[in-house]
């Protein structure tokens, strides 16, 4: 029996043997300009091959892609497990034509693959094609051996390939198999796309992409004719392993065998119910692993939601088979042992995948467990008679607490015999998406602007080699709205045709500097883009006046420029230095260059170290020191993408990008303006370091002037310090340790006094004490107290029920920092006499406001608020005489 990995290599070969290069699959992430959330089909990566706009280096390629259909216009999450073919995350296979081959060898590779290199038998294939597709349905017969009567013709639904709302697509031609009618739904009409059961599982997609789908819906042709086929790896290997389900397959059957032994729950013998769990678990563990492998982290929008959404439904099918603490991270090493060769840089990835996935799975069992223990109060102040659980208190579960809907709906409401108001729920959310949609507008408020300059050419970027440049204003705006001039005094954007002027953009803040003209100047107190093309200079017109059509001098203030620059060219120094103290799993997740700091984002499942941190540094200055020089170059991606550049997914990338190289170490796709040589920076100090997310680091630091001005700034304290202790450098520390021996004997001195000026105080409280039946009560306030009340209040009253009087209750009260401490001790005798600690402090805290508990003869307690205490005190006696009465 072939190994899944066997019958992945075969069909590599297959149309290696047929001229096709090898092109390894992408990223889960799509590319920054896609529409997708997810690479969704093997095609996505060379959707600009189909559009023309880059040149494909092969014509032919063949690969397998994994590939995410949970979102979009192909979701089958909730198949998921319930089925035995759909999943979250499967591979595909699939060969390219980029504009050579057509249809025939399309199709007749691929019915000989299957037919001839996989033995599938012909009898039990169907072939559907599109309802105009003549040719397709003539290749078919005369250029292989199907059952002529296994063709049929489907319309656009089944038949015409799209990968998304936009993009390129076609008609297609689709490859199924009979898996036996003992599978089927038995009516006489079955055959293949049957609506009722899943008897015919399609195997292969053969899709002739002609046409691009344009945003306004309209198709308009391409160039070229292009094959993009796909092929289920995971459904061939169930076909050709023999088994009944693709969770049968070699590809799950550990995890499904981990899940046994971890569970103590047969797969084979389990309720249909918990067969479900076992397969959700197999495919969304696999999912999780590659979706992090992948850079994705655990977040509340986008891709990082829809991982965190797998994760809980991982979790919750997992109580389903009584997993209640964590137990994902333990699957993992099973599914990558299948995947890793196919997939070699998941093993680098493991421990990174299980630490992320158990820090996620701990914060959601805990939100689980408050949202449950909530609903439940909640559940007490609905009326007994309700049937329905309130839309708020759904929406407050699933929203605070991250409990999916279904599953509220699904289980936990049915389970107090309730129904959700879904309705009251739906509302809700809306109303939640829509102030989530007027925060976004107000966001993106450049879409006038946007409309304003539409026609513009991009402005010409000449600051990478010039501070300053001459040019002409073509727009003067105020608002969002054109005017022809600015005045004195006046706030406003103007565009030029060429600028010196660094537009924000990857991390970088933008520029600032001045405009001159001969009528006016122009103070630049910011630099924007829009759409990375046209450059905005936004400040304020300090004398005169500026036009359109003027001729102006444009200055960037120098020092700001390099000042961003140091913590720039630090920040690609920072991050090569963090890939080799941390490991190659560190990916930046976001940065921000400023003239004052710089902060930069990157996964991490932990806190590094305080020796990681100081490793780092220290890695950055030496790499400082060692003044290597630092220089951009301008190259094809893919050349790029060869020499290992980093790049960064937030960022948009075009076919030509640039490069910034510091020595021959680092290398970063980088547009960003940066010092000659990496000595320029001087010096470098992290200032703080800091979690954002589960497992996103942020490190926050300072080069150049403002490292310097920050250890300038150190130093002083140090000298100030020195001064003021009157010591000598070297002598500091010990000086500082010194004062705090001596605070602490001092304060121990002071306590030893309190306590003792306090003993000699017991007698006169005794004898004040109010004799109540009998019992002695002492309630009493010792004022101000400096230092740990608490043991001296314990002294005290052991002192006063101990030693002096066995009939006495004690309730001592000390203040200290703003609180009160009390205890309250209660002697043998009074204790037989039904005295009882516990609940007479309770009486204090509840009339100061605090809290208090401990044993029947002693108990402690305290407030934030002195202000009720003498009434507390003055309340005692009452105390106990309702006790005595008690007992009585
Ligand atoms: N793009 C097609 C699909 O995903 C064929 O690869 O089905």
């Amino acid at each position: 029996m072939l190994s899944s990995t066997e019958i992945r290599n075969s069909f590599v070969e297959f149309f290696k043997e047929r001229g096709h290069a090898y092109v390894a699959g992408a990223s889960l992430v799509p590319p920054p300009d896609s529409t997708l959330l997810f690479t969704n089909a093997g095609m996505n990566q060379f959707v600009d091959y189909f559009k023309g706009t880059t040149v494909s280096k092969h014509s032919r390629i063949v690969n397998y892609q994994r590939c995410m259909r949970v979102s979009g216009k192909h979701n089958d999450l909730l198949e998921v497990g319930v089925d035995h073919t759909h999943h979250t995350l499967f591979e595909m296979m699939g060969n390219w034509s980029i504009a050579d081959y057509g249809k025939k060898e399309s199709i007749v590779w691929a019915w000989d693959y299957l037919t001839k290199g996989c033995g599938l038998p012909k009898e039990k294939l169907w072939v559907t094609i599109f309802r105009e597709d003549d040719e397709a349905e003539m290749l078919w017969k005369d250029n292989t051996d199907v059952v002529p009567s296994r063709i049929r013709r489907f319309g656009e639904k089944e038949n015409f390939w799209e990968m998304g709302e936009t993009g390129p697509c076609g008609p297609c031609s689709e490859i199924h198999i009979d898996i036996g009618e003992d599978r089927g739904c038995g009516r006489p009409e079955c055959e293949v796309n049957c609506t009722h059961c899943n008897r015919h599982v399609e195997l292969w997609n053969l899709v002739f992409i002609q046409y691009e789908r344009q945003n306004n819906g309209s198709l308009v042709p391409l160039k070229n004719l292009f094959v993009d086929t796909g092929l289920g790896l995971e459904r061939l290997v169930c076909l050709l392993q023999g088994t009944r389900s693709n969770y049968d397959t070699d590809l799950f059957t550990p995890v499904i065998r981990s899940i046994e032994s971890l569970s103590g729950i047969k797969y084979e013998s389990a309720e249909e119910q918990k067969r479900i769990a076992f397969r959700v678990l197999c495919d969304h563990v696999r999912a999780l692993s590659f979706l992090i492998a992948d850079g994705i982290m655990p977040a509340n929008d986008g891709r990082g939601y829809v991982l965190r959404k797998v994760l809980r439904r991982s979790v919750l099918h997992g109580r389903n088979l009584g997993f209640e603490s964590t137990f994902i991270a333990s699957l993992i090493p099973h599914i990558i042992a299948v995947m890793k060769e196919a997939y070699p840089y998941l093993t680098d990835q493991e421990e990174v995948i299980k630490k992320v996935v158990t820090s996620e799975e701990e914060r959601f069992h805990s939100a689980l467990h408050t949202g449950l223990r909530t609903l439940d109060e909640e559940m007490a102040s609905i009326g007994k008679g309700e049937k329905v659980l309130p839309g708020d208190v759904v929406f407050r579960l699933a929203d605070t607490y991250g409990v999916p809907i279904d599953f509220i709906e699904e289980e936990i409401a049915p389970a107090r015999g309730l129904k959700i108001d879904r309705q009251g729920y739906e509302a809700l959310m809306q109303e939640q998406r829509a102030r989530a949609r007027q925060a976004r507008k107000a966001k993106d408020g450049g879409a006038e602007l946007g409309a304003i300059l539409a026609d513009e050419e991009a402005t010409r970027f000449t600051g990478y080699d010039h501070l300053e440049d001459r040019g002409r204003i073509v727009h003067c705006l105020k608002g969002n709205e054109e005017v022809p001039h600015l005045y004195k005094g006046e706030t406003g954007t103007i565009v030029l045709d060429r600028t010196p002027f660094y537009a924000e953009s990857g991390g970088q803040i933008g520029d600032a500097g001045v405009i001159l003209s001969d009528m006016g100047k122009f103070e630049v107190s910011d630099t924007q883009s829009l759409g990375k093309q046209i450059v905005l200079h936004i400040g304020k017109v300090v004398s005169g006046k500026m036009e359109t059509g003027a001729e102006i001098r444009a200055c960037v203030d120098a020092e700001r420029r390099a000042n961003a620059a140091h913590h720039h060219t630090a920040t690609h120094l920072m991050n090569y230095a963090l890939r080799q103290v941390l490991g190659g799993h560190v990916k930046q997740s976001g940065s921000l260059v400023t003239p004052d700091y710089l902060r930069f984002d990157f996964t991490h499942y932990e806190a590094p170290s305080k020796e990681q941190l100081k490793q780092v540094e220290e890695m950055v200055n030496a790499l400082i020191r060692s003044n290597q020089p630092v220089a951009a170059r301008v190259m094809k991606i893919e050349e790029a993408k060869e020499e290992g550049a980093l790049a960064f997914f937030g960022d948009k990338y075009g076919d030509v990008v640039r490069v910034v190289g510091v020595g021959d170490f680092s290398k970063e796709f980088c547009g960003g303006t940066h010092v000659k040589a990496a000595g320029d920076i001087g010096a470098f100090f992290i200032v703080k370091e800091s979690a954002i997310s589960t497992g996103v680091r942020r490190i926050e630091a300072v080069a150049g002037a403002a490292a310097y001005a920050r250890a300038c700034g150190a130093f002083q304290s140090l000298r100030d310090m020195q001064n003021a202790l009157n010591v000598g450098e070297n002598e500091l520390l010990p000086g500082v340790n010194r004062l705090l021996d001596e605070r602490k004997q001092l304060s121990a001195q002071n306590e030893k006094l309190l306590r003792e000026s306090a003993k000699t105080r017991v007698h006169s409280m005794l004898d004040s004490a109010k004799d109540v039946d009998g019992v002695k009560v002492v309630a009493i306030d010792l004022g101000e107290v400096d230092g740990n009340a608490a043991p001296i209040l314990r002294d005290l009253g052991d002192d006063i029920v101990l030693r002096e009087s066995p009939a006495a209750v004690a309730v001592l009260a000390a203040r200290s920092k703003g609180r009160v401490n009390f205890i309250v001790r209660i002697g043998v005798e009074a204790l037989n006499r039904g005295m009882d600690a516990n609940k007479i402090i309770r009486g204090v805290a509840q009339k100061t406001g605090g809290s208090g508990g401990g044993r029947k003869d002693m108990a402690q307690g305290g407030s934030a608020n002195a202000s009720q205490l003498k009434e507390a005190l003055e309340a005692v006696p009452g105390m106990v005489k309702e006790l005595l009465c008690e007992k009585r």
